[in-house]
């Protein structure tokens, strides 16, 4: 196994972690690596803002948890308090990539998810846990959304597509899901 597949092999998304930040240089790394996703026609119309401010971290969490616990299904927001009561697990980091707003957006939601993937990759690598967090959408979806925007910088006309929480785990050893290899199939 090469170095690459072993990384892509010991991803695993991160659910508690310690409140240091890593370096800001591998975080530059990593936000580099974003950058290299490849995207349809390469348009690129995402970007790669790094949030290492804690206390905007937490105001995000916290609205997010407000605008779940306010949806009819309260199911989520249940599962979520029952197991530790946050949406961002005490990361110290976010990488938020926000994306046009085209309608419907979905080429740029493909090329998005890309874009965390080679994040997520790029911090394994580094040996930065992660977790690709489509939850941290929810912020943006209640009354405090424009004002989220506007203080992480999305240029006009885009919104949140996925973030990706980056920090070191409280428990190491965490491992990846468990391969199915039934859902592989050869035609030949
Ligand atoms: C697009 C996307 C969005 C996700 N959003 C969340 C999320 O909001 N919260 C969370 O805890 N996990 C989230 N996950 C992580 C998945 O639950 C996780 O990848 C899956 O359970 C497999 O586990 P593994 O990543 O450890 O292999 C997301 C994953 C993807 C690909």
């Amino acid at each position: 196994m090469n170095e690459t597949i072993r990384t892509i092999m010991s991803r695993y998304s991160c659910r508690a972690f310690v409140g240091e930040t890593p370096p800001d240089e591998d975080l530059r790394t990593i936000a580099e690596a974003a950058l290299a996703a490849p995207s349809g026609s390469n348009r690129q119309l995402w970007r790669v803002i790094v949030v290492k401010d804690k206390s905007l971290i937490s105001e995000m969490d916290d609205e997010g948890m407000r605008v779940l616990a306010a949806m009819p299904d309260k199911s989520m927001y249940e599962r979520i308090k029952g197991r530790g009561g946050g949406l961002f697990y005490n990361a110290p980091c976010m990488i938020v990539i926000p994306i046009a707003q085209a309608n419907p957006p979905v080429a740029e939601m493909f090329d998005c998810a890309i874009v965390a993937e080679n994040i997520a990759l790029a911090a394994t690598s580094l040996g930065v846990d992660n977790l690709i967090c489509g939850l941290a959408a929810l912020p943006f979806a209640g009354e405090k959304g424009a004002e989220f925007s506007r203080r992480l910088g999305f240029p006009e006309g885009y919104g949140i597509g996925l973030g990706v929480l980056l920090g070191y785990a409280k428990e190491t050893g965490g491992k990846p899901h468990e391969l199915d290899f039934s859902k592989i199939s050869f035609v030949e």
